[in-house]
């Protein structure tokens, strides 16, 4: 039967992360750490996945049994996703799913949004359903629409950011669920990025920070307010290759981040790290705690503050940002 191999990239959040959860804007880029997932219609009625790198072998289900019974971490996001695929676009065949990662799951670039939409993508081409023409976003949506609703039924909450960056790629600016999926086509992203040494979960911080808002509802709007009020200023900065801009605005955001309770230790010193060493601004980029904190330097600059950065006890990692989105591999 049919089988195709599509890729996705990795994500990081430029601005905005939290306040995007409560219907604030936010803009994301996409990094060059790519999943790719091979996905076979068979002719068995059932579910099978191999994720080799995540050490899910042979996992094997009917498909009449989706989403039920005990389903292990690693293959929620992908079992979630053909479920809800399948139940708006049913299918007469059996799906079978071996994942290839370059996406270190532990940096938190986001590895379970690509493979999500990495299955959405390859069964939309399998299946003929013409979710999506590389050309247009309409379509692409659509597939958005899937995903998203997958990450809602897994986490609970969530604005989607994550999905959208890996299917449109590029940066973008982007509004809670998707109401506005703009790509800022930016030609270039000087991104230093650092990774502490560990990854954090998600939906704890996206729960801690809701229990945030019913004790302190007002002090946590005026945040959110506040992050959101940097986003225009952000995005043009950003178009404008303003680089000295880009990373004052970078300061405003850890500073808010911070009074939310989303920072660390860890963070915190590679943050100041990178200042101290003559970056323009430097913040922490997706849920907190853990995962990358990112900086824009001056370019003669930017050797001092990656090393600045692993004296702090991070990892600098050259990784392209602005990359392109999920993709057939031929
Ligand atoms: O997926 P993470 O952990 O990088 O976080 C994504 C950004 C959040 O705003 C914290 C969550 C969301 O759904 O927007």
């Amino acid at each position: 039967m049919k089988k195709i191999t599509v890729s996705a990239p990795g994500k990081l959040e430029l601005y905005g992360e939290h306040a995007v959860v409560y219907g604030r804007p936010c803009i994301v880029t996409s990094v060059n750490q790519r999943l790719k997932l091979t996905v076979e219609l068979i002719k068995e009625p059932i579910f099978e996945f191999n994720a080799p790198d995540i050490n899910i072998k042979d996992y094997i289900k009917p498909m009449n049994k989706l989403g039920l019974g005990d389903i292990p971490k690693g293959a929620k996001h992908v079992e979630t996703a053909l479920l809800n695929f399948i139940k708006k676009y049913p299918i007469n065949s059996g799906v079978k799913v071996t994942s290839k990662s370059k996406l270190n799951s532990l940096l938190g670039f986001g590895s379970s949004s690509a493979s999500v939409v990495c299955i959405i993508k390859a069964l939309s081409e399998l299946t003929g359903k013409k979710l999506s023409n590389k050309r247009s976003f309409l379509s692409d949506k659509a597939i958005f629409d899937i995903a998203y609703k997958t990450l809602l039924d897994i986490q609970g909450r969530g604005s989607g950011v994550d999905m959208a960056a890996v299917i449109f790629g590029g940066t973008i600016y982007f509004v809670t669920g998707g109401k506005t999926i703009k790509p800022l086509n930016l030609k270039s992203l000087p991104l230093i990025i650092g990774y502490t040494g560990f990854k954090a979960a998600t939906a704890p911080l996206l729960n801690q920070v809701a229990l945030k808002i019913k004790r302190y509802p007002k002090v946590i709007d005026t945040i959110f307010t506040g992050i959101g009020q940097l986003l225009p200023q952000a995005q043009k900065a950003l178009s404008k290759e303003d680089w000295q801009t880009a990373g004052e605005l970078m300061n405003f955001n850890q500073g808010y981040l911070s009074s939310l309770g989303v920072s660390s230790a860890k963070l915190d010193s590679m943050i100041n790290a990178a200042r101290d060493a003559g970056a323009y601004g430097a913040k922490l980029s997706g849920a907190g705690v853990g995962d990358c904190m990112i900086a824009f330097a001056p370019p003669n600059k930017v050797s001092a503050v990656k090393k600045a950065i692993e004296k702090a006890g991070g990892k600098a990692i050259n990784i392209k940002s602005n990359v392109e989105g999920v993709r057939i591999e031929l």
